[in-house]
């Protein structure tokens, strides 16, 4: 495969690492000793923690972030005969949702510049089958979503967000979470926050909400916790055919926890995502991310694109940087390119997502780098070019690696 690394050297500077601490052992271990380890009381504070924090009314945890795609994808009735518009530059999950449901994606192409969907391309994608359009919010960075919405109204269909990324960035100053009926987040660990695995549905409709509750619970009309209380005395009916994707207390612990630190997990990713802009911004052959509206993104990860005049391809950039001990992975693959999915490619050529599919680099990015591990980071990428020494954009030494 052209995407396999040779390099041996151990890594010293991983890609991602979640943040855990004292409280997060203590907040599992409390729900160990409390007998309530299922879906349960910590899963519904975690559920009004991120609701209160997105500034959404209603949020609903599930096992993860595929599992939230799915359900509001069902909770539009999504089925056989509709298409949903997806980018194919995307975790696969995004397009895997949909046919979990039945329907057909229907790819869409990205803007070069922020690697996100682009809108022309979505317009040019809906048809009169086109149930939804899915917004991925890709790195953190959110889509354009007010441009997303002019074309969502003109084809009279939902737009809803793929948010796995972006908890905690702004569009237009407000939270992702806030600008559309439906967002999907996830707590994998390499998202801002983690729950190990988990994800979450934030909306402002109350029987959306409720018809969540119930598609993750088998269909159930009656939550676990009502069921308890009421000693098993009322009667209950699986209303609908529904799913297991309930999330655990022990996992919804470990976030809540996580949501009480957020804020600076957050900043920590900012200061390290200005940094590694200013030395990309100033590189001869790479390009970072750029985006011409009102958008805040959390750094969830940090992609850069090789330009095309330069001299290395991304694979030996990969591997030149793993040579110093830097862990950096190939970027986004195509999902229209997949094996799994060549046969149902309605849209052929995306030029911009096939482009940036063979161009872009994952760099490390979590909260707990330090000056001395960006700064390898950061020299590999001058190094492996054979460039000299970049901008004093990383302070000299001030932490251990
Ligand atoms: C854009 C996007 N969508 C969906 C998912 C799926 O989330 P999860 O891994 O929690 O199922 C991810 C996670 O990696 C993602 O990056």
């Amino acid at each position: 495969m052209s995407d396999t690394v040779t390099s041996s050297r151990a890594i010293t500077v991983p890609l991602a690492k979640p943040v855990m601490g004292e409280a997060e052992y203590a907040a599992v271990a409390d729900v160990l000793r409390s007998g309530w380890v299922t879906q349960g009381p910590m899963v519904r504070r975690f559920e009004r923690a991120v609701a209160d924090y997105v500034g959404a009314p209603y949020a609903v945890a599930v096992s993860n972030g595929t599992a939230a795609l799915h359900l509001a994808l069902r909770v539009l009735d999504v089925g056989p005969d509709h298409e949903v518009v997806v980018p194919s530059l995307t975790f696969i999950a995004t397009a895997n949702a949909v046919r979990y449901c039945g329907a057909t994606p229907v790819f869409a192409d990205v803007d070069p510049n922020t690697f996100n969907i682009d809108p022309k391309s979505v317009d040019q994608a809906c048809t009169h089958r086109t149930k939804a359009i899915v917004a991925v919010h890709q790195f953190g960075l959110p889509a354009d979503l007010h441009r997303l919405q002019a074309v969502a109204d003109k084809h009279a269909c939902p737009l809803i967000e793929d948010a796995a990324c972006a908890l905690g960035s702004r569009y237009g100053g407000q939270r992702i979470g806030t600008h559309t009926p439906l967002a999907c987040f996830s707590f994998h660990p390499r998202k801002i926050i983690t729950t190990g695995e988990g994800g979450i549905v934030v909306t402002d409709d109350s029987d959306l909400a409720q018809r969540l509750c119930r598609l993750r619970n088998h269909g159930r009309d009656v939550a676990d916790w009502q069921r308890h209380r009421e000693a098993g005395r009322q009667r209950e009916s699986y209303v609908e055919l529904g799913h297991n994707y309930r999330m655990s207390d022990i996992a919804a612990a470990v976030g809540t926890v996580q949501m009480t630190r957020i804020d600076e997990l957050i900043e920590a990713r900012r200061r390290l995502g200005d940094r590694y802009d200013a030395a990309v911004r100033a590189h001869p052959y790479l390009s970072p991310c750029r985006w011409p509206y009102d958008a805040q993104t959390n750094r969830q990860s940090y992609a850069v694109t090789l330009r095309d005049d330069a001299p290395l391809g991304r694979e030996a950039l990969v591997d030149a940087l793993r040579e110093r001990g830097v862990a950096a992975l190939p970027g986004l693959a195509c999902v229209h390119h997949e094996p799994c999915y060549r046969a149902n490619d309605l849209r052929p050529t995306l030029p911009h997502s096939e482009r940036l599919a063979r161009r872009m680099v994952l760099l490390p990015m979590f909260p707990e780098m330090t000056d001395a591990q960006q700064r390898r980071a950061i020299d590999g990428l001058y190094e492996a070019f054979g460039l000299p020494e970049t901008v004093a954009v990383v302070p000299a030494d001030q932490g251990s690696d």
